[in-house]
């Protein structure tokens, strides 16, 4: 055989530093985007049984994580509500003193310069557990607008620096973007959940949550895990409305839409790592199944190689750490 006749490929991998030099991607404390949950109540960390390591919190022990978030970093968090009350219209999510609004003012007066996000939908706040409003057995879209708008304002008016509406009734960022400038937050950005399908994979979020629908489930809104297409229409709208990044979630099964969409859109992508991703390999990882750290970050990295600009996930913590470590 000629040697000539083929390519050494591992002369770029000879050593640790000639792997670093030629390394094509990395992941950043910066890329992260940590998820908290605020519940209404008083000392509460209640951990998340399909998520071990995860907690809601009550606001009088919410600065025990947000101090160690920001001690890790990491710059950005988002809020989800485990409201105390329900009712079929969702009024505690646009509650002036809804758990949203209250733990978004206490975050950001004790630290300014986190970038707090709010998480825009009504399942967590409505009796019936769907994003919008039900009638006759449907979700009625026009109507769940007005209220998801009325919530992105009020979460904009205590203090949200980024209102990232996960309702996936259409319309909803033109909704939201009027809502907001109207009310004089035209500077607030909307990180849009263009891309959701209604994945299996948000199973352990909504014990976490509490908003699993009581009937029905969310296929009529949510997307069909078997369409390509469709994320770029969805992509496409929410561009044409005015979202400032674009969510597609969930990540690790969809690596491909996230891709897609980024190769089609010149806007920031937000790769949504979701719960029942980081259940599996907490699970595994618990059994002693796998090497955490190393399956957590390799996955990690591919949602970036993927095309993702940032990436949201409950690993934000753990990954930071290990970064530190590395
Ligand atoms: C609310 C919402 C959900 C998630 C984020 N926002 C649940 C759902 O759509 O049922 C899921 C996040 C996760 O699984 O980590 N609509």
């Amino acid at each position: 055989m000629n040697k000539s006749d083929f390519r050494r490929h591992r002369r770029l991998r000879r050593t640790p530093s000639i792997r670093n030099i030629v390394r094509e991607t990395h992941l950043h404390k910066e890329d992260f985007i940590y998820p908290i949950f605020v519940k209404d109540g008083m000392n509460i960390k209640n951990e998340v049984q399909s998520m071990p390591g995860v907690y809601q919190w009550s606001l009088d022990r919410l600065d025990e994580e947000v101090d160690e978030v920001v001690s890790l970093g990491i710059e950005s968090i988002i809020l989800f509500g485990v409201p105390a009350e329900k009712d079929d219209v969702g009024s505690s999510a646009y509650d002036h003193n809804g758990i949203v609004q209250q733990a978004t003012r206490q975050v950001k007066e004790k630290y300014p310069h986190l970038t707090v996000i709010a998480d825009t939908c009504l399942c967590q706040f409505t009796d019936h557990g769907h994003c919008g409003v039900v009638r006759d057995g449907e979700i009625v879209n026009d109507d769940s607008l007005t209220l998801l708008a009325k919530t992105a304002v009020s979460q904009a008016e205590a203090g949200a620096d980024i209102i990232a509406p996960s309702n996936m009734m259409d319309g909803f960022v033109t909704a939201i973007r009027q809502g907001l400038d109207e009310a004089g937050f035209e500077n607030i950005p909307i990180m849009s959940y263009a891309v959701k399908y209604a994945s299996a994979f948000y199973g352990p979020f909504r014990d976490a949550a509490h908003s699993s629908p009581k009937s029905g489930d969310r296929k009529t809104y949510q997307m069909d895990p078997a369409n390509r297409l469709e994320a770029l229409r969805e992509a496409e709208s929410d561009v044409a409305e005015g979202a400032d990044f674009l969510i597609v979630k969930p990540a690790l099964s969809y690596l491909d839409i996230i891709r897609d969409v980024k190769e089609r859109h010149p806007y920031p992508i937000v790769a949504y790592n979701v719960s029942g991703e980081y259940s599996m390999i907490k699970g595994a990882a618990l059994n002693g199944w796998i090497n955490e750290k190393e399956v957590v970050l390799e996955k990690l990295l591919s949602m970036k190689r993927a095309g993702a600009d940032i990436i949201l996930t409950y690993f934000a913590k753990d990954a930071v750490k290990w970064l530190n470590e590395n």
